[in-house]
């Protein structure tokens, strides 16, 4: 999740101040490099933050217009070669882009037959080129970036500028956000309204295929067919920090609401549905060992190791590999048998948890495979292990992770069809798997559409001081998850719990005070999970019940019931989560906390 801005203006100021000022409002959304390109003055790139950025601006860096770019690695590592705006072979054609090029490879390829040389390892500069190619036959700017997207497969939110005619910029979007702003004698293009709100408060939201010319006193829009659009502005009375969680009160409940899109993106260009097949790119490098691995070993902390958890689950029944998963603080210190056909696979999201980094270390020293999981491009554990698979989930600003488990899940689910298959999954049940994850994200929708039932029923639950969550088999680890979420941002009593343990002690603490959240959705332990339902009633405890929609016996049973649509079990968690995510953040709210920064807690944990 990049930032794109770009501005166009006659009214005398400086484009490389209003660039790098905007750019700093948008650097929520990505902090690994940034740039910038001015056709008066040429481009500046660095590592980091703005303020690198800015400090490398040479003397009388002045322009009137310009792009700029904030970037959050997807593809290739955050160096300064790799930081946008990128630019085609002639360096007339300068391009910020946010999302991913899905056929970049092959775009690529070609281009490079065309004869165009390529200095970055990003998927963002075959458009650079692509549009340069187009050029060449339709000598007209907007007609040429037209005709390259529409040979485009993947997501962009765009800002092109071209050398030779420096008043214009070319906006277009598909599936990454893009406003427009309407100033005086000025417009702006950025990802959200964050860096325009100084300016201006007359917005226009592009839609996905839609591109935009803007000139100081002009926008026109155009379908890619190149059909023209008339759309009103708006005006938009958010403060920056409210365009910045794109209108939500928190970052979490932001993330949760990006929960669709998340698994969109890390299944892109990775499921080969025909064939039933995954297909890692990361995981290239390394096929031979994988294929001779007998034993996995995950290791996360909080959030990722319940991810792991449920990752077992799902690898041990369709991939017939033996998995064991682990804290990253307890494996590093216990002397853990290994070889050369161990793979030890990281799942984090930051890729900088350091027990997690610190296990990956030992796993080395001992022989392993060493594998991840993780949403940050370029970070330590990324670098330091074998091969990996990126989550591609954009960044995460809420401490209590919510989207990036979405994401781990959804990649998880890959890896077990990806090793399931080179083992004993058929191809029916990798076709099936495949299918089922292409439905996830607007099952997940549906969820989501219904927030404000489950608004009402954290309401209903906000002053109970302890909480009970159970779940089995794939849902065991989710209880877990769900119990956490609670207790990081209510500061409340939460447990976890495997419904089957119920009667070994937890049953104990319960009375019509301390209600349960019973993971219920129908599967193969669907039943086990009605008595637990049963026994927990006889004395008297509240039950809310997470079911499955058409189950109408259970609310028979429980107080409250939260529905959730159907999918195969080994993909229950992906949906089942999201509901528990919603209850805590609801719930926290009620109780008036800063959920994005729950006391005590860090994002990233560095230290031991
Ligand atoms: C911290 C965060 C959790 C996260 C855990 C692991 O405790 O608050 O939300 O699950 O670290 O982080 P990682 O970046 O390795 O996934």
């Amino acid at each position: 999740m990049c930032g794109i801005f770009a501005y166009t203006g006659n009214n005398g100021k400086n484009a490389g101040e209003v660039l790098l000022d905007g750019l700093s409002s948008l650097e929520y959304r990505g902090y690994d490099s940034a740039g910038i390109y001015l056709p008066e003055s040429g481009i500046v790139k660095s590592t980091g933050a703005v303020s690198q950025l800015r400090r490398k601006l040479p003397a009388g860096y002045f322009g009137k217009s310009g792009i700029a770019h904030i970037r959050w690695a997807t593809h290739g590592e955050p160096t300064e070669i790799n930081a946008h705006p990128h630019k085609d072979c002639s360096g007339n054609i300068w391009l910020a882009h946010n999302g991913i090029v899905e056929n970049y490879k092959e775009l690529r390829e070609k281009l490079t037959e065309l004869g165009h040389t390529f200095l970055s390892a990003t998927d963002t500069e075959v458009l650079a080129h692509l549009i340069e190619e187009h050029l060449k036959v339709e000598k007209d700017f907007e007609r040429a970036a037209l005709a390259a997207l529409r040979e485009v497969k993947g997501t962009y939110g765009l800002a092109i500028a071209y050398a030779l005619e420096p008043e214009k910029v070319i906006a277009a979007r598909m599936g990454s956000p893009v406003v427009l702003g309407l100033g005086e004698n000025e417009r702006f293009i950025a990802s959200d309204a964050s860096p325009i709100l100084k300016h201006t408060s007359q917005v226009v939201f592009l839609e996905d295929g839609e591109i935009a010319v803007i000139t100081p006193t002009k926008h026109d829009i155009f379908k890619l067919d190149g059909g023209r659009i008339e759309r009103k502005a708006e005006k938009i009375d958010w403060n920056v920090e409210a365009a910045q969680r794109g209108g939500y009160q928190h970052f979490m409940l932001k993330e949760i609401m990006e929960g669709p899109e998340v698994v969109e993106n890390t299944l892109r260009g990775r499921l080969l549905e025909k064939e039933g097949l995954a297909k890692l790119g990361g995981l290239e490098g390394v096929a031979d060992e994988i294929k001779k691995a007998e034993r996995m070993i995950i290791v996360g902390c909080g959030t990722a190791y319940y991810a792991g958890l449920t990752g077992e689950y799902m690898l041990e029944e369709h991939a017939g590999i033996p998995v064991e998963v682990e804290l990253g603080s307890e494996f590093r210190y216990r002397h853990p048998v290994l070889n050369p056909k161990t793979m030890l696979l990281a799942v984090s999201q930051s890729g900088e948890t350091l027990d997690t980094l610190e296990a990956i270390r030992e796993g080395k020293r001992r022989g392993a495979l060493t594998l991840s999981i993780v949403n940050t491009v370029g970070s330590t554990i990324a670098r330091e292990t074998d091969a990996g698979v990126y989550n591609h989930a954009g960044p995460e600003i809420g401490v209590a992770s919510t989207k990036a488990l979405v994401s781990q899940l959804t990649a998880l689910s890959l890896l077990t069809i990806f090793l399931g298959r080179q083992r004993r999954m058929s191809i029916e049940t990798g076709q099936e798997i495949a299918r089922e994850l292409q439905a996830i994200p607007d099952k997940i929708r549906s969820i989501l559409e219904r927030r404000t039932e489950i608004e009402r029923l954290a309401k209903k639950y906000a002053k109970a001081r302890d909480f009970l969550y159970i779940g089995r088999k794939y849902n065991y680890s989710i209880a877990f998850e769900g119990a956490l979420k609670l207790k990081e941002i209510s500061y409340i009593h939460a447990e976890g719990c495997g419904a089957g343990e119920m009667k070994h002690g937890p049953l104990a603490m319960i009375d019509e005070h301390f209600p349960t959240m019973a993971i219920a959705t129908s599967d193969s332990v669907y039943e086990k999970v009605a008595s637990n339902i049963q026994e927990i009633k006889a004395r008297k405890g509240p039950v809310i019940a997470l079911a499955t929609e058409g189950n109408h016996e259970i609310a028979k049973a429980a107080d409250d019931v939260i529905y959730v649509p159907k999918t195969i079990e080994m993909l229950s968690p992906i949906l089942n989560v999201v509901p528990l995510q919603l209850f805590a953040y609801y719930f926290a709210k009620e109780k008036g906390y800063n959920v994005d920064r729950p006391r005590n807690l860090a994002k990233s944990v560095t230290v031991e």
